[in-house]
């Protein structure tokens, strides 16, 4: 019997390792220069980490939360995201005490039970940031222009932010009233789930992908609506800034998220070319009381992740290439003979001692099938050890690119085969 992977996983090899590793080398370059350091948690936390934070009455928590008891009956939970990881790090190792904002990344994988489809995982990774610490409007700003930053970087173009407020826990009691009294009338019309959610949780009917939810909600009242006066400065000192920064934005007053933990600003990047309602490669917003709801320090935050299976997809759909030459240098050595084989292991052993990326052929083959094999395997160089090559000792280096070839000789000008292998960097 042979075993696939289960559903919603996705094995990553070839090209898509080298999509990936650009999409995360990009990232941590970015990271740097907006001055993140790294973070890394569990994959698995206490169920309560996760149900606590991003809320009881969420799809997460009811539906997507891979969730098991440990051998001693203790309920442990599969990450579905990184947010409430960090939180739960940073408090428990009061990452908090010095200097603030505390400004984590993380690139990790997560795990939801969703209904996989193109763009939907049950694993899948995200690059995310947190910046935990400060209130003001300029880190909302700073959050939203690295995530900007990145998909630029990719090379992206017409990719849209939404942006929204969804205010803080006061401006919400009188939202969630005028809410609750307009959606009543339809009750009878919304799905099982959210006909509970009108009492229980009215905001996470926003988050229903049912056509028949969403229609109602196209004429309910918007939460930006009833924003208090902290918190309208609070958007508007944020759209100014991004203004400044010449970031483009869409003002949506239905963005509000699947998250409970959500204050104020909140913010997706989307793409009109996927053609599903997976089209977010990127989201986050503020959580100015979860630190402090989590046991924490009253200090506000907010943070943004993005989905690295996501970005790769369309990054493909838009042919977006990167310079896989930038990749360093690669030789492939080719002995002719089991005889010459020590020799070979001196060659080899002399490049990778200098850090050169290069393999060798362990099979004896034709020259010419060699050959072939290195020019698509994108090998930059081949080095022939073969009887003319041992006899005279000088060995033969074939540039592929340039279809030139060189005659070294191995004891006396090793600098030589340095330096042609450098002229590539
Ligand atoms: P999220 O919107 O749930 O936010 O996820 C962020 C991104 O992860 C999405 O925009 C999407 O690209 C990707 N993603 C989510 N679910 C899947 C899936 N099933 N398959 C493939 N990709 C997926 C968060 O996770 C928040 N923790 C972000 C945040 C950080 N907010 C504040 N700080």
């Amino acid at each position: 019997m042979t075993l696939n992977s289960p559903r919603g996983t996705k094995d990553f090899f070839g090209n898509d390792i080298k999509y990936r590793n650009f999409i995360i080398n990009t990232a941590r370059q970015l990271f740097y220069v907006y001055n993140y350091s790294e973070i890394i948690t569990p994959a698995f936390e206490y169920t309560e980490v996760f149900s606590r934070s991003i809320g009881e009455e969420t799809d997460i928590v009811q539906k997507e939360m891979y969730t098991f008891l440990d051998k001693k009956g203790r309920s442990l939970t599969l990450r579905p995201e990184g947010t409430a990881s960090v939180v739960r790090a940073l408090i428990e190792n009061k990452l908090y005490s010095n200097r603030l904002p505390v400004k984590l990344f993380y690139i990790g994988n997560m795990f939801r039970y969703e209904r996989p489809q193109k763009g939907r995982m049950r694993e899948f990774w995200q690059l995310g940031v947190e910046s935990i610490g400060i209130g003001s409007s300029i880190i909302d700003a700073e959050v939203i222009w690295l995530l900007n930053s990145f998909f630029k970087q990719l090379g992206f173009r017409n990719l849209i932010l939404l942006i929204n407020s969804i205010g803080c826990s006061k401006c919400r009691v009188k939202y969630i009233l005028e809410l609750k009294k307009y959606l009543k009338p339809f009750k009878g019309e919304l799905c099982f789930d959210c006909q509970n959610r009108i009492d229980s949780n009215p905001l996470r009917i926003f988050d229903c992908k049912k056509e028949g939810c969403r229609k109602i909600l196209e004429d309910s009242p918007k939460i930006n609506s009833f924003l208090c006066s902290e918190c309208k400065d609070h958007f508007e000192g944020v759209l100014n800034f991004l203004k400044i920064l010449e970031i483009n934005y869409e003002v949506n007053p239905n963005l509000v998220r699947g998250f409970d933990y959500y204050t104020k600003t909140i913010f997706e990047i989307i793409s009109s070319d996927i053609k599903s309602a997976q089209n977010a490669l990127g989201g986050g917003g503020r959580y100015d009381d979860l630190i402090n709801q989590f046991g924490g320090p009253d200090i506000p935050a907010t943070g943004f992740a993005i989905g690295i299976d996501r970005t790769l997809m369309l990054m493909k759909q838009q042919n977006i290439n990167f310079d896989i030459k930038k990749e360093e240098p690669k030789v492939y050595v080719i002995v002719m003979d089991k005889n010459y084989q020590s020799f070979a292991l001196e060659v080899v052993k002399f490049l990778r001692d200098k850090n050169f990326a290069c393999d060798i052929n362990f099979k004896i083959k034709n020259l010419s099938s060699e050959l072939k094999l290195a020019e698509k395997s994108s090998y930059n160089f081949a080095v022939i050890i073969g009887e003319d090559e041992v006899n005279t000792g000088n060995i033969t280096i074939k540039d592929i690119d340039k279809f030139k070839q060189y005659k070294i000789n191995w004891k006396s000008q090793k600098n030589k085969i340095i330096k042609l292998i450098w002229s590539k960097k």
